[in-house]
């Protein structure tokens, strides 16, 4: 067994993290800074924040060609106001996208445009102020096919049948509006060796060898359960993004747990079972040096997206309560992100028996 660091009660994430050398980050909602205990909760525990979908282009270019930097200011403010870096979410999607785009009917050079102007507006809005982004978000099917979207296909930016040549496009209009920015691909399911991440493999290795700008992948890490094998897998997958010289970030993690319907935990020793799931993975990623940040999808249990994804089937996925309580994922998360467990062939045997 590991000895443990002495975990005081007021240690928090971020101060961890630092040590670790990482970042650790949650996304966030503006609308709520003026809640006391989520602005002070967010200040003391995170060094980084990514808007949850102030940076969505249904937020920031709500009707074609005028744009609205309100929310995605406010968050930046808030971040240089506490220490902390944005990490900006996303430039393309094919989903929360305004009205105006997804049902305009536009034509191939149209789009082009108009993706363009996107990109190159907000990424120099922002340059600077927001060190890192993910370009490109979900572009790739369960078996590792491209997606049928706007931007690829229906009509497409030009590019259609070619693969992943609109999102190469993406990537280097990025870069040119901002070439400091660290520039990033973020999809789900792509935490293991997979069909799905063999494909994005694919397509980063072939950027990396053509020059296309792009500086690491993002793995969201919406979880429910994980077996040991997805642990190693993970690792694995972490260590052959790192050998083509990326950066690995974990996006948008959290641990769904099956809830009645008030809310309530139908099993509640789900919140170790939850708890060990954020060691062990905060502890993959701070045992690699490629896997710079770990952030989760929200903080508190109060706001998460969560309940309404599952439709009432999950929820309490986040690492503190409804009432910014910590949980046990809290101190758990932090042992994992302070590398106590620092091999996960070991795990078991290493397992870190202090705290809670
Ligand atoms: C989600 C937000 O949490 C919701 O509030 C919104 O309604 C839809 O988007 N993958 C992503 C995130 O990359 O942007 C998504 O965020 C969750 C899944």
């Amino acid at each position: 067994m590991l000895l443990c660091p002495p975990f005081s009660s007021a240690q928090t994430l971020r101060a961890v993290a630092a040590r670790a050398g990482l970042l650790v980050g949650t996304c966030v909602t503006p609308e709520h800074f003026n809640e006391p205990q989520y602005a002070n909760t967010l200040a003391r525990e995170f060094n980084m924040v990514e808007p949850e979908n102030a940076m969505k282009w249904r937020a920031t270019e709500p009707a074609r060609g005028e744009f609205d930097f309100t929310a995605g200011d406010r968050i930046v403010t808030f971040a240089e106001a506490h220490g902390m870096k944005v990490r900006g979410h996303n430039l393309l999607w094919d989903k929360y996208n305004p009205g105006w785009l997804a049902t305009g009917h536009f034509t191939s050079p149209q789009l082009a445009e108009i993706m363009h102007n996107h990109i190159r507006t907000v990424v120099q809005h922002y340059a600077g102020r927001v060190f890192a982004w993910d370009v490109v978000n979900e572009s790739f099917d369960a078996h590792g096919n491209i997606k049928s979207t706007l931007w690829y296909d229906q009509p497409g930016i030009g590019f259609a049948g070619q693969k992943t040549r609109y999102i190469e496009q993406a990537f280097r209009w990025a870069h040119e509006a901002d070439p400091k920015a660290l520039l990033f691909y973020n999809d789900f399911d792509v935490e293991a060796v997979n069909a799905k991440s063999d494909a994005m493999y694919a397509m980063v290795r072939d950027f990396r060898r053509h020059g296309v700008p792009i500086d690491g992948v993002g793995l969201q890490m919406h979880l429910s359960n994980l077996d040991p094998s997805a642990l190693s897998s993970l690792a694995a997958n972490i260590a052959r993004f790192a050998g083509l010289g990326l950066q690995v970030h974990i996006t948008e993690m959290d641990v769904a747990l099956p809830v009645d319907h008030n809310g309530q935990l139908l099993h509640p020793e789900d919140l170790h079972r939850q708890a060990q799931i954020y060691r062990k993975v905060a502890a993959v990623c701070a045992a690699q040096p490629a896997c710079t940040a770990f952030q989760t999808w929200g903080f508190t249990d109060r706001y998460s997206w969560i309940p309404r994804f599952t439709h009432g089937a999950k929820g309490q996925a986040l690492v503190f309560d409804k009432n910014y309580q910590p949980k046990p994922a809290d101190r758990a998360l932090l042992q994992g992100l302070a590398r106590v467990t620092p091999k996960v062939a070991g795990e078991r045997k290493q397992e870190c028996r202090c705290g809670k």
